[in-house]
C-alpha cells in the first residue's frame, strides 16, 4: 500500500530510488514520483502508471543529486493521475507517504480558510501544506515535524525532504512501516527491506513517533522528547536473491516452487526430538494451555489459512476455534475474554486491519499470537508472542508460500495444542511430526505436475466464471484457489462447500463452466463425487485434483490432476494439494497475458482500513 524509498549518500539518487522503487513496485503500481535535492532546490517528476512511464520522463535529463525521495502508489484519495502521484510539494518542502489522513477534510477546510489552494485530490497535501506552513515559522524540520503531525489523525509513514537542507532526509512514522538503511557513507528509508538490500543489510526499524534525521553519513533518531535515541541496529539475513526473479518470468512462479524450502525452514526449527517444540519463539507450554477457545483473525489468505487452522486444531485438540475477517473483527464486538487466545495470521505483518484487531484483542486482555513473515513488523512487534514463518520475501502480489508456512505452523500448533490438552499421547504426536517433516517433499512432487496445470489452465482460461468446491479440508483449500484464480486472472470465481452448490448457485451451473472439485478427504469422498455429478449433469466443466489413487468415475470429471502417490494421508493433503491450484491460476492468468506479479487494482501489503 504505497512504498517509499530515500537515499542519501554518494550515488546519483536517481538511480537508487529507481531501483528502490522497482523492489516495492509490488506495494502499489498506480503512479510513481521522485523528488532530488539540489543545490538549486527541489527538483520533482511523477507520472501515473508505471514505473516504466516515470522512467521514460526522467530519461531526457534529470539534476545531479545524490540525495532524494520517491513513491510507488496505490490510489486511496483521488485517482491515479500524474497530480495526485507523490512527492506532494508545498513551498520548501516536498514529501512522500503512506497511509492515510482521516481527518483531511477538516485540515483541508482550515487551510483553504487561510488561502491556501490545493493542487491534488490527495490527503497527504494536507501534511505537506500544513509541514511547509510549520517551517516557514520554526525553521527547525523536526519541531515543524512534530507540530504537524500533532494535527492528524490517521496512518503515516513519511519521508521528507526540505529545499534548503539538500543531503538531509527526514523520516517518521505511525502505523506504516518504515525502516532506516544504514549503510557506510549512505543511508536509506524505505517501507521494506527489499528496497535497501542493493545497498546495505544493516536496517533500524523506525519506532512510532520517532523522528529520523539522515544523512549520508550520519543517522540521528530523535525521541519524541527530542532526546537523540540510540536504535539498534538489525541484520537483515535475505540475500538479494530473495527479492529477485532469479531466472523466473514471475516472482510468483519463483514463489510458488520455493514452497518446499520455505516450508522446510519454517517447521524444522520446532521440532526437537522429535516433538513440536517453541522454544526458539520463548513460548513455553503455559502460554499455549488453559484457555477456553481460540480466535484466528486475519485476511484474504491468512484467513484462508486461519480456516485450515481451525479444522486441524478443533480436529486434534478439540478446543473450539473460530475465524474472524480482521475488518469486521473490532466492529462486530467479539465476545473475548482473558480466557481466550487469538492468533493473528499475517504474511506482511502490517495489514491495517489485522493490526487494529489485535490491538483490540490485547485491550481486552486476551492472549495474542502473531503467525507473521516479516521480522519486526508492527503486527509482529505488539503481539504477546510471535511465531516467525520463514518464507522468505514474498513479491508477488498473490500470496503462496507465506500461506503454505502459515498452515504449517498451524500444524505444528494443533499438534502441541492437542498434545498439552491431552487429546493426543506421545507417540501419536511422534508419528504426526513425521508426517509433517514429510510434507515439504510432498510439495515438491506436486510440483512436477506444473505442465498438467498449465494444459489444465487452458480449457478454464476462457471461462468468465468458475467456482471450486469441496468438503471439509478441501473446502478451505477452496477459498484460497478460488481467490488465487481471480484475483490475477480476472476470472470470476467463488469457492462453495460441495454440498451448498444446490442451495442456490447450481442455477449459474451451465454448459462450459469450469468446477473445480478438490477431493483429497477420503471419509468425504462419495459426498464429493455425488454433487460433482450434479455439476456434470448440467453441462459443466469438472476438474477434480485429488490423491493418487482415488477412484474418480470417468463420467463424473472432465479431467483429473493427481497429487503424487507420496501424498496417503488426508489430514497433510491441503498443502500438496494448494499447489496444482496456485498453478493452475498463475498459468490461467500467464495464457491470458495479465500481468501476475502486479494484479490491477491491488498491493501486496494493506496498510489502510
Ligand atoms: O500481509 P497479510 O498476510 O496480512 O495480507 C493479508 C491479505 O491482504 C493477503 O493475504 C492477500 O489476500 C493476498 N496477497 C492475496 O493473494
Amino acid at each position: 500500500m504505497c512504498g517509499i524509498v530515500g537515499y542519501t549518500g554518494a550515488r546519483r539518487a536517481v538511480e537508487v530510488l529507481l531501483e528502490g522503487l522497482e523492489n516495492l513496485e509490488y506495494r502499489g503500481y498506480d503512479s510513481a514520483g521522485i523528488s532530488l535535492a539540489t543545490q538549486e532546490g527541489i527538483y520533482t517528476q511523477k507520472a501515473k502508471g508505471r514505473l516504466a512511464n516515470l522512467r521514460q520522463r526522467l530519461s531526457t535529463g534529470v539534476p545531479e543529486s545524490s540525495c532524494g525521495i520517491g513513491h510507488t502508489r496505490w490510489a486511496t484519495h483521488g485517482e491515479p493521475s500524474d497530480i495526485n502521484s507523490h512527492p506532494h510539494c508545498s513551498g520548501q518542502v516536498s514529501l512522500v507517504h503512506n497511509g492515510i489522513v482521516e481527518n483531511y477534510m477538516e485540515l483541508r477546510r482550515q487551510l483553504m480558510d487561510k488561502g491556501h489552494v490545493f493542487l491534488s485530490q490527495t490527503d497527504t497535501e494536507t501534511i505537506v501544506q500544513y509541514l511547509d506552513l510549520y517551517y516557514q515559522q520554526y525553521k527547525d524540520p523536526i519541531q515543524a515535524i512534530r507540530q504537524t503531525l500533532a494535527l492528524i489523525r490517521g496512518t503515516y509513514a513519511l519521508a521528507i525532504l526540505f529545499a534548503d537542507r539538500p543531503g538531509e532526509i527526514y523520516a517518521v512514522r505511525k502505523d506504516s512501516p518504515l525502516i532506516v538503511g544504514v549503510g557506510n557513507g549512505e543511508n536509506l528509508v524505505a517501507s521494506d527491506i527489499p528496497a535497501i538490500l542493493p545497498y546495505t543489510r544493516d536496517y533500524i526499524l523506525l519506532e512510532e513517533g520517532d523522528v529520523a534525521k539522515l544523512t549520508g553519513d550520519t543517522v540521528e533518531i530523535y525521541d519524541p522528547d527530542g532526546k537523540l535515541d540510540l536504535p539498534t541496529i538489525l541484520h537483515a539475513d535475505w540475500d538479494i536473491g530473495a527479492a529477485q526473479k532469479g531466472g523466473y518470468d514471475h516472482f510468483m512462479r519463483k514463489e510458488i516452487d520455493e514452497q518446499p524450502r520455505a516450508l522446510e525452514s519454517t517447521l524444522s526449527p520446532r521440532i526437537v526430538n522429535g516433538m513440536v517444540d517453541f522454544s526458539i519463539d520463548h513460548i513455553d507450554d503455559a502460554f499455549l494451555s488453559d484457555f477456553r477457545s481460540v480466535q484466528i483473525v486475519a485476511c484474504g489468505t491468512a484467513m484462508h489459512a486461519g480456516h485450515i487452522g481451525r479444522h486441524l486444531i478443533e480436529k486434534l485438540a478439540r478446543i473450539p476455534v473460530s475465524v474472524e475477517v480482521a475488518s469486521e473483527y473490532r466492529y462486530c464486538d467479539p465476545i473475548l475474554e482473558k480466557e481466550d487466545l487469538v492468533i493473528i495470521v499475517s504474511q506482511s505483518g502490517e495489514t491495517a486491519d489485522t493490526l487494529a484487531a489485535l490491538r483490540l484483542a490485547k485491550a481486552r486482555g486476551a492472549r495474542t499470537l502473531a503467525i507473521v513473515n516479516v521480522v519486526g513488523s508492527s503486527i509482529a512487534r505488539e503481539a504477546e508472542k510471535v511465531i516467525y514463518t520463514h518464507a522468505g520475501p514474498e513479491i508477488a502480489v498473490a500470496s503462496t508460500k507465506a500461506f503454505s508456512v502459515q498452515v504449517g505452523v498451524f500444524y505444528l500448533l494443533a499438534i502441541r495444542l492437542a498434545q498439552l490438552a491431552g487429546q493426543l499421547d506421545a507417540k501419536t504426536c511422534k508419528d504426526m511430526v513425521q508426517a509433517l517433516l514429510r510434507i515439504p517433499n510432498d510439495v515438491q512432487q506436486t510440483l512436477q505436475i506444473a505442465a498438467d496445470c498449465a494444459d489444465a489452465a487452458s480449457a478454464i482460461k476462457d471461462a468468465s466464471s468458475a467456482f471450486y468446491v469441496g468438503r471439509g479440508l478441501d473446502h478451505c483449500l477452496t477459498m484460497e484457489g478460488s481467490l488465487k484464480l481471480k484475483e490475477i486472472s480476472y476470472i470470476h470465481s467463488e469457492a462453495y462447500a460441495a454440498g451448498e452448490l444446490k442451495h442456490g448457485t447450481i442455477s449459474l451451473i451451465t454448459d462450459g463452466v469450469p468446477v473445480i472439485a478438490i477431493a483429497t478427504q477420503d471419509a468425504l469422498l462419495e459426498k464429493t463425487i455425488s454433487n460433482i455429478r450434479e455439476v456434470k449433469a448440467r453441462g459443466g466443466y469438472v476438474l477434480v485434483i485429488c490423491k493418487a489413487n482415488t477412484v474418480v468415475p470417468e463420467d463424473a470429471a472432465d479431467r483429473v490432476l493427481r497429487l503424487p502417490s507420496s501424498v496417503t494421508q488426508d489430514l497433510f493433503a491441503p498443502l500438496p494439494a494448494i499447489v496444482p491450484m496456485q498453478l493452475l491460476a498463475y498459468y490461467a492468468a500467464v495464457q491470458l497475458g495479465c500481468d501476475v506479479d502486479k494484479p490491477r487494482n491491488l498491493a501486496k501489503s494493506v496498510t489502510v482500513e
